[in-house]
């Protein structure tokens, strides 16, 4: 089935003559000086050069912003996006203007019909990345196939919390006929629940690149009859009741605007009371509902507030049956930038009955 749903793409830059080209070797920090005025400069010759540029980018931020606070990291993050945005690279005929540079496949995908024009460096490493993510898939301990990661959809790289739901799955026992997934992502929750059995899951998502590559994913497979997809808010069309509704939501307070994929890990204040109610209304009486969480918020000190805790405490719609903990293992290649919450991370499983 042909979809309408319209993508998330980086939006294409149109081509004007008076941008200065960087290579290397050039005086870095004349360029970004002009950089921090505001001036966007070109690469190029190779497209190892754009890779340079952004690291000096990074080593004169690490000299501003040495502090390694959450809140300092997240100034770093947002300067770092403003300077490395102003560095441009040329398409013509879907390919990339710089010698060495990376084939990718999304740009014949995304831009069939548009032959010239600009995009930043970095939205071009994250769809780089996201290119080979696609092509190679990842594996996922839990899950018996890879996963096929869409552009810019969220997917799991730490995998605690599906270990907690695949052991939950493991002992539940209730009925299986069906289960909604809010916040479907690249499908993972979705598809534990078909390999423990569930005949039917009714999946959303707002981010319309989830829904499109799930769709594409599953093809016509004997998969695409077990999940279905609605581009949606919270439950979408999804009216009916059923036995088990499942959540991993963003986990961290909203504290800019949002878009594209940061609606995958910042909230607003409205999500949680919404979905909450919502839940409500299509949770069979003898159901469940499963949240995600983590204390990663708690930690690193952004917020006191526990959604979850706050539905329980003040909702009147649900009781706690369990609620399940595990430590996030810190990388072994821990490197000096990881910060020291790290160590405490949990991530939780929420499971909750109707009142
Ligand atoms: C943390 S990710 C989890 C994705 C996937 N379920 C998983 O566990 O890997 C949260 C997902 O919820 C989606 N999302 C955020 N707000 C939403 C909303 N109001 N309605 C539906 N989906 C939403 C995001 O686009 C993202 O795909």
């Amino acid at each position: 089935m042909k979809t309408q749903i319209e993508i998330n793409k980086p939006e294409p830059i149109p081509v004007s003559a008076e941008v200065q080209s960087y290579t290397n070797g050039n005086d870095v920090e004349l360029t970004i000086e002009d950089l921090i005025q505001g001036k966007s400069v070109l690469i190029n010759e190779f497209y190892n050069d754009g890779v340079s540029l952004l690291q000096e980018i990074h080593s004169y931020l690490n000299l501003k912003l040495p502090n390694k606070s959450f809140k300092e990291q997240q100034k770093y993050r947002s300067e770092y996006f403003k300077l490395s945005n102003l560095v441009l690279i040329e398409v013509v005929d879907q390919e990339l203007c710089a010698k060495k540079a990376p084939s990718i496949g999304w740009l014949e995908k995304f831009y069939p019909e548009n032959n010239h024009f600009f995009l930043t460096f970095p939205q071009v490493q994250g769809m780089n990345s996201a290119w080979q993510w696609y092509q190679n898939g990842i594996s996922i301990p839990v899950l018996r196939n890879k996963i096929h990661p869409y552009y810019g959809t969220y997917f799991p790289t730490r995998f605690e919390h599906l270990e907690v739901f695949d052991n939950w799955l493991k002992r539940y026992k209730g009925p299986k006929k069906t289960a909604i997934d809010v916040g479907v992502g690249c499908g993972v929750l979705s598809f534990q629940m078909v390999q423990y059995g569930f005949q039917k899951v009714f999946a959303t998502d707002t981010n319309p690149n989830s829904i499109v590559g799930l769709q594409e994913f599953m093809g016509t497979t004997k998969l695409s009859r077990k999940i279905e997809l609605d581009a949606g808010h919270l439950f979408g069309k999804w009216g009916k009741q059923t036995e088990l509704i499942v959540f991993n939501p963003p986990w961290l307070p909203k504290t800019h605007e949002l878009g594209g994929i940061d609606k995958a890990i910042y909230y607003n204040e409205k999500l949680f009371p919404e979905f909450f109610a919502e839940a409500k209304k299509r949770l069979l009486p003898d159901g469940k509902l499963v949240v995600f969480f983590s204390n990663l918020a708690q930690i690193t000190k952004v917020t006191n507030k526990h959604p979850i805790e706050t539905e329980l405490a003040e909702g009147g719609r649900f009781q706690l049956e369990n609620c399940y903990k595990k430590s996030v293992r810190t990388a072994s290649n821990k490197t000096k930038r990881d910060p020291h919450w790290r160590s405490l991370e949990e991530v939780e499983l929420w499971v909750l009955n109707n009142n």
